[in-house]
């Protein structure tokens, strides 16, 4: 009697809210708070620095490309394609990954190579086939001319106008960006409800050991583990030692759907083939055709609120055009 009472009460609710027992272990609700390095702390006016900084294009030797030319913003914080164009309409070898929660990785790139979003910062605007700078000395001489001294002074004080601040305060921009309220989040705190297929496939990555790797609200891990797919040999390119062989990070499937094409090579077009190929790869399974695209479907429950950037007005000469090379 009592349970038909409950019954009753949550439909009156509109939703069929979630049940806790309905939500396999560990799965969660996006956490709000971001991880921020002690020396580099988050305050407004570093954060619009680091948006600035963020859509200039004179961190390149060209002056044509900024991180949102292959990071872009309007599109899910990547550029849908297997691998970006950079200078002199380069492309490198690896698939660009989405900036959005990227504060939440353990570690940045696939390879995780760069420890933290500072890090990482640092390298693009130097790689000859990304932003092709010439050196940290020319692109903070092209900021100057720019404009910029007096804003890095107020988030800096007074000489503030470094390399090493330029990629603080595009971190900071970047913790900012994260994608919360997504259909699942709001199913998991009773907001909100998802289809049967996507509840199916909630159940079945759980089942299946899919979220032995893509664990917790962030669905990944953050750790290392080895992917038996491709050319491209992982870790083992940075360290050298066999063991780190084909060894990536596990990626979230955090607005995953809305980032195609998938893996560090970009190779798997589709979110059902990516699906695919990791049961096959990772877990050795073959998935039935009702099982990928339930598992899809709770996949699409993950796509969260893009952060909603104003375009910044960036610094510049009156007069003249900055000094951009071929
Ligand atoms: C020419 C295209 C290009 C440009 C420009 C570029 N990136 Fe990237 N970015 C990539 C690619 C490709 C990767 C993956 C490389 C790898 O893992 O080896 C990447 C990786 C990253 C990552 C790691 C994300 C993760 O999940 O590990 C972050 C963060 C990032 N870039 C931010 C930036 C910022 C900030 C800038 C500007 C300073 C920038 N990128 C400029 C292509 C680009
Ligand atoms: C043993 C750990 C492990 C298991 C189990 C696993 N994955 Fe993955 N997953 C990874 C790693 C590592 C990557 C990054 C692959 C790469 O480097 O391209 C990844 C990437 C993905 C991607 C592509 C993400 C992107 O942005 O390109 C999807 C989708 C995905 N996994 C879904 C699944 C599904 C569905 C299952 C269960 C059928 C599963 N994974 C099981 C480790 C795992």
């Amino acid at each position: 009697m009592k349970k038909l009472v409950l019954l009753v009460s949550l439909s009156f609710l509109g939703f069929g809210a979630a049940n806790a027992a309905d939500i396999p272990e560990g799965m969660g609700v996006l956490p709000t708070q971001v991880p921020v390095p002690a020396d580099n702390p988050m305050s407004a006016e570093k954060v619009e620095l680091g948006k600035q900084l963020y859509f200039e294009p004179a961190l390149s030797k060209s002056g044509h490309f900024s991180c949102n030319s292959c990071h872009n913003l309007a599109t899910w914080g990547v550029d849908n394609q297997p691998f970006s164009i950079g200078h002199k309409w380069q492309r490198g070898g690896r698939n660009a990954p989405t900036v959005l929660n990227s504060g939440f990785w353990s570690k940045q790139f696939w390879d995780g190579r760069a420890p933290l979003l500072e890090d990482q910062a640092k390298g693009p605007p130097l790689n000859p086939v990304e932003m092709a700078s010439e050196s940290e000395e020319a692109v903070v001489a092209r900021l100057k001319d720019a404009g910029y001294a007096p804003l890095f002074a107020r988030v800096f004080g007074k000489d503030g106008l470094t390399f090493d601040n330029m990629a603080k305060a595009i971190a900071a921009f970047e913790r900012t960006l994260n994608t919360p309220n997504a259909p699942f989040d709001l199913f998991v705190q009773g907001k909100g409800d998802i289809s049967k297929a996507a509840k199916r496939g909630m159940k079945k990555v759980a089942d299946m050991g899919c979220t032995s790797c893509h664990s917790g609200p962030l669905f990944t891990s953050n750790e290392f583990v080895e992917f038996q797919y491709g050319k491209d040999t992982g870790l083992k390119s940075v360290t050298g030692k066999d063991e780190d062989d084909h060894v990536f990070r596990v990626q979230s499937w955090r607005n995953v759907a809305m980032t195609a094409p998938y893996f560090h090579d970009g190779s798997a077009k589709t979110l059902d083939e990516a699906v695919k190929t990791m049961a096959k790869v990772q877990l050795d399974t073959k998935l039935s055709n009702r099982d990928v695209s339930d598992i899809v479907a709770f996949l699409e429950t993950l796509t969260g609120d893009a952060p909603q950037v104003t375009f910044p007005v960036l610094p510049r000469p009156t007069g003249k055009a900055l000094n951009f090379k071929d």
